[in-house]
């Protein structure tokens, strides 16, 4: 197997909170030595039907000792993202005998990791696993930082578990497979990562690519690196965490509203938060001096991307009155992400529903 691993950063492994993310051959090795140090009863996969198919034999290549292993199967999509499944889930564990010195390996998107995760930190009251991230928003975002759970009453990430795994393994190879429309949902976390933290990286990533196996390794380093540094300073998300959620208190009202309207498509994650993050821009302009200038270069990239979605003005009051369920409201305010510059963020800013409007006619130009 040809490792494409040039890594400027040097470095081919990144600490988290008390577990590694291990990036590219490493990563086997490093997994490798872990089972080899932990006498774990039982070893469990966990997968969606698409990476059961796409991206198990790749794993099970460097471990051809766990071909046997028992492979419990989600269906794939966020909307298989909630606590049947995970029932499912425990039940089988059960079923095969599970017990607390059992391993649950995530092999999945963000979807699988982020269930996964919480399977094992409820089931028996906790038992280890391990992440293995296989779609780019997976490498760059889920299955780092801790947060784990599922989707509840229609509304997203609502029940969960800030825990985390024993590893993440980070090998790009498993985006091979990986649909390009899912490549740039991925994507547009990575803007973000450069919105809140990078400039530079926003400019670089600005001229959006088709996936090219020789640059990926060093942007998703990157990309985790900045994550996991904010992570590191605020793991509950008390203050500096929350500037991550740039884009998301739109971009999950959007995409929570498509998942339950017939009459719209579904949108993933990161179109939804890439609509989330043009918007909050133009409110950024009106609440906290961000240049109107740097809003239109945010507009015009991600347009350059990502399809412009239509909304009618029932979307956009069904929209706007999902933003009372987001999870960082306080007080039954809604307190939004928004930027001084690019690079600078500001948290907890509330914002006139005048402007909310006005972002949805700036995001559509009208
Ligand atoms: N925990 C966190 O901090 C965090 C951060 C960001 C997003 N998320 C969550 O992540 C989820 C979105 O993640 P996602 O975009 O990876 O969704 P996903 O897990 O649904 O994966 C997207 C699709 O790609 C398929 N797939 C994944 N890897 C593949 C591969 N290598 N080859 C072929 N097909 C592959 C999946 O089966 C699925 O159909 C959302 O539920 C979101 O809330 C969590
Ligand atoms: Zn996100």
């Amino acid at each position: 197997m040809f490792y494409f691993c040039s890594m400027k950063n040097d470095a081919s492994s990144i600490s988290g909170s008390g577990y590694e993310i291990v990036f590219s051959k490493k990563a086997y090795d490093s997994l490798q030595a872990h089972l080899a140090s932990t006498s774990y009863s039982s070893i469990f996969f966990l997968v969606d039907n698409n990476t059961k198919k796409h991206c198990l034999a790749l794993f099970l290549e460097h471990f051809p000792d766990l071909e046997d292993a028992p492979v419990l199967c989600m269906e794939a999509g966020e909307e298989y993202k909630h606590l049947g499944s995970c029932e499912k889930i425990w039940q089988q564990l059960s079923d095969l005998g599970a017990d607390r010195k059992s391993l649950l390996i995530n092999v999945g998107g963000g979807v699988v990791t982020d269930l996964g995760g919480f399977v094992a930190a409820a089931f028996k009251r906790g038992i280890d696993f391990v992440n293995v991230p296989t779609s780019l928003l997976s490498m760059v975002d889920a299955s780092v930082g801790g947060k784990t759970g599922v989707d509840f009453n229609g509304l997203k990430n609502q029940i969960g578990v800030i825990t985390h795994p024993k590893l993440v393994l980070i090998d790009t190879q498993y985006l091979n497979t990986l649909p390009a429309e899912e490549y740039r949902s991925g994507y547009a976390e990575m803007l973000k990562h450069g919105i809140i933290q990078d400039p530079d990286y926003f400019s670089e990533l600005s001229e959006f690519k088709p996936l090219d196996q020789s640059t990926i390794v060093d942007h998703i380093h990157h990309s985790v690196a900045i994550k996991n540094k904010v992570v590191q300073q605020d793991l509950n998300e008390s203050n500096f965490r929350k500037i991550l959620n740039y884009g998301h208190t739109l971009g999950h009202a959007i995409e929570t509203y498509c998942l339950t309207q017939p009459h719209k498509e579904n949108l993933l994650h990161g179109e939804a938060i890439a609509v989330g993050m043009v918007m909050e821009a133009y409110l950024a302009s009106q609440h906290c001096g961000f240049a109107i200038d740097s809003a239109e270069e945010i507009r015009r990239v991600f347009l350059g991307i990502f399809p412009k979605v239509d909304f009618s003005k029932s979307d956009r009051e069904a929209i706007l009155a999902l933003l009372k369920y987001d999870k960082k409201n306080s007080h039954g305010k809604t307190k939004f992400v928004l930027l001084h510059e690019i690079g600078q963020p500001a948290i907890d800013i509330e914002v006139s529903a005048e402007n909310l409007n006005a972002a949805f006619d700036f995001y559509l130009g009208a």
